[in-house]
């Protein structure tokens, strides 16, 4: 690791899920690497299947991917165990994920509480602490009844106040705010907006909404399982062809998106024509023997127009007829 502190680092993660269905194995990611410093928010957009739920899972260590390694807050999480991985987790990172956050049989506030009773928090304190944080997500007039008497917006308010509640350095959101209406998913961001300035808490935050991008310091593109490029703030999450960065690794790789390499010419050779500190020029193999091929085209014999013969002289031009000599 290198000297600034990173509160998540994922280095070259694999994920396979293992498959005898006749389509066989999925491969989910393919070597993807990333890191998220304390207090910074980062967005991941990309099209449903790229992996993204497959990434949350496996950053958070609730799900061991086939290869590759996880820090989290400078502890590697694929050799943590047991009751070192559970606390390590619960005292670092909180998640919201896209369904299933919520304990069935206990109310939103049992819910919201039961991380703070987790951690031996007494009840009245983990309930005026839960309160709180439901008053800000406008639940409080529902918060005792049970998941599956609310709403999905409702859901997903009670799984971001039991989120929040343990105050994590890092929280880990798989479409937060996709339930939400546009005025509940405003007040969401806000909070998460407060909770990343005045607490400096990180994000990683996998998102289709141009808001929840803009709220983020940088997005991440994912495509078939890799990072593929990166956008700064004021992203357009529908035109990403504007703002886009292309990312070198470590390792000296770099992924083209996909509309990118159509442009260039598609997979193939190309020659490094020139390096520049900043700057490649790559020139395509196919295109250069298309051209190459163009120039080797040789004039015809005889004039297509009168039959004229030309023999072996270069003239362009017909002397007879004046129609000019094409090659072939
Ligand atoms: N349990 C599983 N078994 C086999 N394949 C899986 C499993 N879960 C996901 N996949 C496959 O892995 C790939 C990545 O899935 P993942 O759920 O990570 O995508 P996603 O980017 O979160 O998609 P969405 O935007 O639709 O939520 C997909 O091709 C998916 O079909
Ligand atoms: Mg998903």
């Amino acid at each position: 690791m290198d000297e600034k502190s990173y509160i998540l680092e994922a280095d070259s993660l694999y994920h396979v899920y293992e498959s005898k269905a006749e389509e066989g194995n999925v491969v989910a990611l393919r070597g993807l690497s990333v890191k998220v410093e304390q207090g910074e928010a980062v967005a991941v957009i990309g099209p449903s299947g790229s992996g993204k739920s497959t990434l949350l899972k496996s950053l958070g260590g609730l799900m061991t991917p086939t290869a590759g390694r996880v820090f989290l807050d400078g502890s590697d999480m694929t050799k943590l165990e047991g009751a070192d991985l559970v606390e390590h987790r619960r005292s670092t990172v909180s998640f919201i994920f896209q369904e299933g956050n919520l304990l069935p049989d206990l109310s939103g506030l049992d819910n919201v509480m039961q991380p703070l009773r987790h951690a031996g928090i007494p009840a009245p304190e983990a309930k005026r602490q839960a309160v709180a944080v439901l008053e800000r997500l406008g639940m409080t007039s529902r918060m005792k009844a049970l998941p599956e008497q609310l709403s999905g917006g409702e859901q997903q308010r009670i799984a971001i106040a039991r989120a929040l509640i343990t105050k994590p350095k890092l929280i880990l959101a798989d479409e937060p705010t996709g339930s939400l209406d546009p005025f509940t998913s405003q007040s969401v961001l806000d909070l998460f907006r407060e909770l990343h300035k005045e607490e400096d808490v990180a994000f990683l935050i996998v998102t289709h909404s141009h808001d929840v991008a803009d709220f983020s310091d940088r997005s991440l593109e994912l495509r078939d399982g890799r990072f593929v490029a990166q956008h700064g703030e004021g992203i357009e999450v529908n035109d990403l062809i504007q703002n886009r960065e292309l990312i070198l690794d470590d390792i000296g790789t770099v992924s083209f998106p996909p509309d990118i390499l159509l442009k260039l010419g598609g997979p193939g050779r190309y020659a490094v024509e020139l390096i520049e500190p900043g700057r490649i020029t790559l020139v395509s193999q196919a295109a250069k023997a298309t051209a190459a091929a163009g120039n080797h085209r040789i004039y015809v014999a005889n004039c297509p127009a009168c039959d004229h013969e030309y023999g072996s002289t270069q003239e362009k031009q017909c002397p007879d007829c004046g129609s000019s000599r094409p090659k072939r």
